[in-house]
């Protein structure tokens, strides 16, 4: 009976762990090998832009966004603004290059972990809704379909994490994602934003690409939030399907493998 237990969990452990490893055809490294490391995840993306979905790796080229509210100013005087985004879809990751990662050392906790990378063009689709009114005269209540791009979109993001164990093995926990971010240009359009006023429309697209980086600087800090659900959609679940253990080679003499 016992002998039976052990190896009905030994089964279960090989399976678990057979679903939850990367592709052969990727090159594991060890910990903390930055160069490695950062060649394995140029390769990932290079090969994989429609995600590996045995691992939790999702899709990169269409990666979905949760729905944003990107402005919600007080509804008080003369000027209030609320503008949110829905069913938003970003396309271009599939053409990052990351440039330098560090940490993902042995122990995960000790050090800080840190991705930096750049894309050539990020687009980001979907619809908008804005309400608000312009100086008393002019009433905005439109929604439509919005579409940005930002060219030359770098990034960089620490993360903060712990681990967990599970079948005794390691698992990456993140609980912190900082972004940040910069882009060469942003352009928008805003269909439709003045229903009745094609020239109107035309002319605050405009207005606002012309003044992109006022709008870059003053949304700063939503857009931050929105790309950090955006980096932690696409990671989370591939530290939460594979463990940390079966992601990297150990450094030590002692080999863990079974
Ligand atoms: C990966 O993890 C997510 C939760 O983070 C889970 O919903 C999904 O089913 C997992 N996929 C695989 C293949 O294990
Ligand atoms: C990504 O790169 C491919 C190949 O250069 C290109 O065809 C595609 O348009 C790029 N994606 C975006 C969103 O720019
Ligand atoms: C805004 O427009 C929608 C439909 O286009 C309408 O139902 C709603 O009442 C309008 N809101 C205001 C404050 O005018
Ligand atoms: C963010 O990136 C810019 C350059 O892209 C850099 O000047 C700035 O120091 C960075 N900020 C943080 C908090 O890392």
């Amino acid at each position: 009976m016992r002998k039976l237990l052990i190896l009905s969990m030994c089964l279960q452990l090989y399976i678990g762990s057979e679903c939850s490893t990367l592709p052969k055809k990727i090159k594991k490294c060890h910990f903390g090998d930055a160069t490695c490391i950062r060649d394995t995840a140029n390769a990932l993306i290079r090969s994989f832009p429609k995600g590996i979905p045995s691992v939790g790796f999702k899709p990169i080229d269409v990666v979905h966004v949760k729905d944003t509210v990107l402005i919600n100013d007080r509804q008080v005087g003369g000027a209030w603004y609320f503008f949110d985004l829905l069913n938003q879809i970003n396309y271009g990751f599939e053409n990052t290059t990351i440039t330098e990662i560090k940490g993902f050392d042995e122990d995960p906790s000790l050090t800080k972990i840190e991705v930096k990378g750049h894309l050539p063009r990020l687009i980001y689709r979907g619809t908008y809704n804005a309400q608000g009114r312009l100086l008393w005269l002019i009433n905005i209540n439109s929604s439509g379909v919005s579409e940005s791009e930002f060219l030359n979109f770098h990034f960089d993001f620490t993360l903060k994490v712990q681990t967990e164990y599970r079948n005794n093995k390691r698992y990456l926990k993140i609980y912190q994602l900082v972004p940040n971010i910069s882009v060469d240009r942003w352009i928008q359009w805003l269909e439709n934003f003045f229903p009745e006023n094609t020239d109107l429309t035309i002319f605050i697209n405009k207005i606002f690409n012309a003044n992109w980086v006022e709008f870059w600087n003053e949304l700063e800090k939503p857009i931050l939030e929105v790309f950090t659900g955006v980096f932690l959609s696409i990671i989370e679940d591939i530290f939460h399907n594979v463990s940390y253990d079966d992601m990297f080679l150990s450094n030590k003499y002692e080999n863990n493998d079974n």
